[in-house]
């Protein structure tokens, strides 16, 4: 069986209280699942909650992964605001990496990003690399990638299989890539349309990985 992953991309949401409850939930939830090792979940919350996810997955043995939503691009030192590669790799197995709200909020560039891949593979951290575009060049020794068309981040109109599927194959044709996975409004509903698509290796989920039940859903319907 090929693996499959999936994604919880929290943004800029959540409170401590309302990630411990997320937390306490989603524990249940995972060993009522009968996981198999195949699905790789990946847990995306904002950085001062890592530590908590961290110390709650350890303690309960939770088959969770944490992700930064970003990285810095620089090593640690005096880059005020930034949290280090090395910082991370203490939390995470992967980033997050030019998020197109990165980019268009932040102005990230395509060099900056392709600095981020460096420190993120230096740092022994994977990066999930995101594009909106499947002509854009992704950096050297990125494995993961998740298309994203912009159209269908948060807007509830999620891309067709047929036309992600495309797209993952031609991403996958040119660049030397492992897994795709696609993101644009996936829910529980429509997750198995993409998961059966031979070029799509996952899902990376925002508005529906808020709520435990609804991301669990998406795992248990993959
Ligand atoms: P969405 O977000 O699932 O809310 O569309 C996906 C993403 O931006 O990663």
């Amino acid at each position: 069986m090929r693996k499959q992953f999936f994604a919880a991309n929290w943004k800029s949401h959540k409170t401590l209280e309302e990630t411990k409850e997320w937390l306490s939930d989603i524990a249940l939830r995972v060993h009522e699942l009968s996981l198999s090792q195949e699905k790789e979940i990946i847990l995306c919350p904002p950085f001062p909650l890592l530590t908590i996810c961290h110390d709650f997955i350890q303690k309960h043995h939770l088959p969770i992964h944490l992700g930064s939503q970003d990285i810095s691009p620089f090593p640690d030192g005096a880059y005020t605001g930034e949290v280090s590669g090395k910082l991370l790799r203490e939390f995470v197995t992967y980033t997050i990496i030019g998020h197109s709200e990165r980019r268009k909020y932040f102005s990230e560039t395509l060099e900056q990003l392709a600095q981020k891949v460096q420190i993120s593979l230096s740092s022994g951290i994977e990066p999930i690399y995101c594009v909106s575009d499947k002509e854009e060049k992704i950096p050297e020794g990125v494995q993961i990638v998740a298309y994203e068309p912009l159209a269908a981040i948060g807007s509830g109109h999620p891309d067709s299989p047929d036309d992600a599927e495309a797209v993952a194959k031609l991403l996958k044709e040119k660049n030397n890539i492992r897994y795709v996975l696609y993101g644009g409004s996936v829910t529980a509903a429509d997750v198995a349309s993409y998961m059966q698509c031979s070029s799509l290796d996952g899902v990376l989920v925002g508005g529906a990985s808020l709520a435990p039940e609804d991301f669990s859903a998406i795992i248990q319907h993959a």
